[in-house]
């Protein structure tokens, strides 16, 4: 049976920090966030949200949307590393927000969890949900997949300039008309690392910048060599001697905690693919110098960054082969579109490969091109670590959901904060009633039980009118 996404909604609240007027706060060049990373605005939840408030509006958009009733949804999952309680699912807030609209038991059988991985949890979700659907359990329902994250980090770290919040809903069933997935070909990579963590308590997590950007390249590299045996063996594809599994992409979507991310690691993954294929002795010859190899080339990722030498002989060949024909024609054809909202919003954690998606569509299509039958790729990164590479294909009636996409019409009019009320707002100075924005047919958190209350911790919402 067939299972993928038959739409995608995105949710992202309105305020914003603008890159250069946050370089300049924290004295950076903004050269070092519009170029260096890719970024030029930061999505910045109000005081009145959260990330089961993010869920929970771009669940409702999607439903409303495709006039669905809760008795057609079978489960709801929400994958996020935003977690709110460690007992208490995030799906359960949402279904609590959507009952407030559809009635109260309405959703009642309606299963889920909460997922947790980083920002590759959103990929195990989708994956598990499509099992759902591929055994025949959902009896012509639908399942709801929710990423949803506000990826916050310390005041003055470097991962701060790296921010961004939002939440994407998508719909699965078994005869979808945007993508469907490639069977028998997921694959995954995992290992037990701290490159990035967020110990019980603490709001903002533990980062070891450049070690989680090394890891994520390999990780994701592992997971596709493993996707390419898959693919070979349940001939989805045929290897030519000259041909790379990427040749067999039309589009590549990768994790973006910065819009940059992506440029980095296409050209990781292409020059490891390429490496072996009689068309590399061309490049090098167009790159003019030779791949470095480090001083101990089976070495941790620790002794790699600390090889000084490596990394800046490295990144010279890497900036050379990023400006070579062959890689640019790759950048430009499979992956340019899917970093545009990325720029535009910042980091969504579990939301970010699918905005990257949802992106690719949007300004693919604005170009006039037909994606149907097109084979999109799937680098999915979560920190701790796991990757996962996974394909599906456009289905003949993209169009009535691709037609009228329109980020920026959908996130609606922005505002733009000046530092000092985003720095209130980073530390939690304002109450949910101190709102700087008036919310409007959407999902807002009213308060939080203090701490004397019998019932610390609970969290009431409503719809704001
Ligand atoms: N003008 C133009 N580009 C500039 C610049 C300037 N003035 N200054 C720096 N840059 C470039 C750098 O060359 C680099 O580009 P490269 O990646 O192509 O080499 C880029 O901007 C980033 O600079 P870098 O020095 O690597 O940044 P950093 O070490 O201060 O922080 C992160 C970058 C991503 C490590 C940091 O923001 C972070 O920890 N983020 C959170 C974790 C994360 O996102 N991990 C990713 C994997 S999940």
């Amino acid at each position: 049976m067939a299972a993928g996404i038959d739409d995608i909604s995105v949710y992202i609240p309105k305020l914003y920090v603008d890159a250069s007027d946050f370089a300049e706060a924290r004295g950076l060049d903004p050269q070092k966030l519009v170029r260096g990373l890719g970024i030029s605005k930061m999505a910045i939840v109000d005081s009145n949200q959260d990330p089961a408030c993010l869920a929970a509006n771009a669940c409702l958009q999607i439903m409303q949307k495709n006039k669905l009733s809760p008795e057609d949804i079978g489960r709801l999952y929400v994958a996020t590393e935003s977690s709110l309680d460690e007992s208490k699912a995030m799906n359960s807030y949402v279904i609590g927000m959507l009952e407030q609209v559809y009635g109260s038991g309405s959703f009642q059988h309606c299963g889920g969890i909460e997922c947790k991985f980083a920002c590759v949890s959103g990929s195990y979700a989708l994956y598990d949900n499509s099992n759902w659907i591929r055994a025949g359990e959902s009896e012509d329902k639908h399942a709801l997949v929710v990423v949803s994250d506000i990826a916050k980090y310390d005041l003055g770290s470097s991962g701060e300039m790296t921010q961004g919040g939002g939440a994407i809903a998508m719909l699965l069933n078994d005869k979808p008309r945007l993508l469907e997935f490639d069977p028998k070909v997921t694959s995954t990579s995992i290992k037990n690392e701290y490159d990035f963590y967020r110990p019980f308590g603490k709001e903002t997590p533990v980062v070891h910048g450049q070690y989680s950007n090394l890891l994520y390249l390999i990780q994701v590299k592992n997971a596709l060599v493993d996707y390419t045996k898959k693919a070979i063996k349940t001939g989805l594809i045929t290897l030519a001697d000259d041909e790379s599994m990427l040749d067999h992409m039309d589009y590549i979507n990768m994790h973006l905690p910065y819009s940059n991310m992506g440029k980095k690691a296409l050209a990781y993954l292409v020059r490891h693919e390429w490496r072996s294929t009689p068309r590399w002795a061309k490049i090098i010859e167009q790159v003019g110098m030779n791949e470095p190899v480090p001083k101990d080339p089976r070495g941790t990722i620790e002794s790699i960054l600390a090889d000084s030498e490596f990394m800046t002989k490295d990144h010279e060949f890497t900036k050379r082969f990023a400006n070579t024909n062959d890689y640019q024609e790759v950048y430009e054809n499979k992956v340019a579109s899917s970093l545009i909202a990325s720029k535009m919003i910042g980091n969504l954690y579990t939301a970010s490969l699918y905005l990257g998606f949802r992106s690719c569509l949007e300004f693919e299509f604005q170009k006039g091109i037909d994606l149907d039958s097109k084979r999109f790729g799937f680098a999915s990164y979560g920190s701790g670590s796991s990757a996962m590479v996974f394909s599906g294909v456009i289905q003949p009636e993209y169009e009535e959901i691709v037609k009228d996409m329109n980020l920026e019409a959908e996130i609606g009019e922005r505002k733009k904060l000046s530092l000092e009320e985003y720095e209130q707002l980073h530390e939690n100075k304002l109450k949910p009633e101190q709102s700087l924005l008036n919310a409007k047919k959407e999902f807002v958190l009213e308060y939080v039980e203090g701490l004397s209350s019998e019932s610390r911790g609970e969290r009431r919402y409503s719809f704001a009118d």
